[in-house]
């Protein structure tokens, strides 16, 4: 399995807060049967510049390669980040170094406690530019659950979405919702978010247990085919999306 979004790096952002933690995250994606993982530290252009995050990225990764545990743990590593939206992200000349290694795809995530103004047109630009952005824990966002129909749009023009494990084990709500997202084929991804080895842990074996007592093997196979096809930069298999409705007082 492929896990497309975690903050293993460590002394980077929230993640794991040292070596010990982020080696301890390794040999948890391990248990779980991932193979690929792609090293997502938080980038928010508003904090720190391109540059130093760039310098600081790479630094932490030097760190957690050089222990033998990254060497041996039979994963095959890359490096992106997940961007915080922003306008200012539109003023960058070079968007590469914050895609996943080796590929176009972009991973955004929005602020959840209001929409931001602009998304729509942003990422229509990224788009525009050959980038494909994949929008973070769409089940977290109170604005796409009052109205899908704002995810679907972004999922027309072209953007792709991923829900994370955890919502699925833990949190009711937005477990409802996340199913929804899934029931409408609005995303693309189960991703682990995990951010340390004791909360927010590597979980996307137990993601996918949910996802395929309720929607079947053959989901399943086509989540994970979409991750490991993001990982190696190629283009994924895309279903046809339900636009939610609204009856009465519900999406359905
Ligand atoms: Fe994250």
């Amino acid at each position: 399995m492929t896990d497309l979004h975690c903050h293993i790096l460590p002394n980077i952002d929230d993640g794991a807060k040292n070596l010990d933690v982020a080696v301890e995250m390794l040999n948890m994606q391990k248990e779980q049967g991932v193979r690929q993982v792609m090293f997502t530290p938080h980038f928010k252009i508003d904090e720190m510049t391109y540059d130093t995050f760039v310098q600081k990225r790479e630094k932490s990764q030097q760190l957690l390669s050089s222990h033998e545990a990254y060497r041996n743990s039979g994963i095959t590593f890359k490096t992106g980040c997940e961007v915080y939206f922003s306008l200012k992200l539109l003023e960058l000349e070079d968007l590469q170094s914050l895609c996943f290694e080796g590929t176009d795809y972009i991973l955004i995530e929005f602020s959840t406690k209001m929409k931001p103004y602009g998304i729509r047109e942003a990422l229509m630009k990224l788009i525009g530019l050959g980038y494909t952005p994949i929008l973070a824990h769409v089940e977290r966002y109170g604005y796409f659950a009052e109205n899908p129909v704002l995810l679907y749009d972004l999922v027309m023009d072209g953007c792709l979405a991923h829900i994370n494990a955890e919502t699925l084990l833990k949190n009711s709500v937005r477990r409802k919702t996340a199913m929804k997202y899934l029931k409408w084929d609005l995303v693309h991804f189960l991703c682990s978010d995990s951010h340390s080895n004791e909360h927010r842990t590597p979980n996307i074996k137990e993601g996918y247990e949910v996802i395929r007592k309720e929607f079947g093997e053959e989901y399943v196979q086509w989540l994970i085919s979409n991750s490991e096809k993001v990982f190696d930069g190629r283009d994924i298999d895309l279903s046809v999306v339900k636009k939610p409705k609204k009856f009465l007082n519900f999406w359905i």
